[in-house]
């Protein structure tokens, strides 16, 4: 698992192996868009303000993903804590 943590609140919120980030997100109440929840679109992309995503999408490209501020909730995770900007 790894967690999430909200820049507006401060707020953590733990992703469980078997769960997607944005399904976390959802739960908490955060109305982040989601589409095709395969990491084709970039519906859900959202802002990363500090930790390392792990890539999971197709949308990206190489150089989007090594800058590291922004990933794809419907299939990414985090290496460790992710600061979303929300
Ligand atoms: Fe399409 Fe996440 S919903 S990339």
């Amino acid at each position: 698992s790894f967690a999430i943590e909200i820049a507006s609140s401060g707020q953590t919120i733990q992703v469980a192996p078997e769960q997607s980030a944005i399904a976390a997100l959802h739960a908490a109440g955060f109305d982040v868009p989601l589409s095709c929840e395969q990491g084709i679109c970039g519906t859900c992309l959202t802002r990363v303000l500090d930790g390392e995503p792990d890539h999971r999408d197709m949308f990206l490209t190489e150089a989007e993903r090594a800058a590291n501020d922004r990933f794809t909730p419907c299939c990414s995770r985090g290496k460790g804590r992710l600061l979303l900007d929300l």
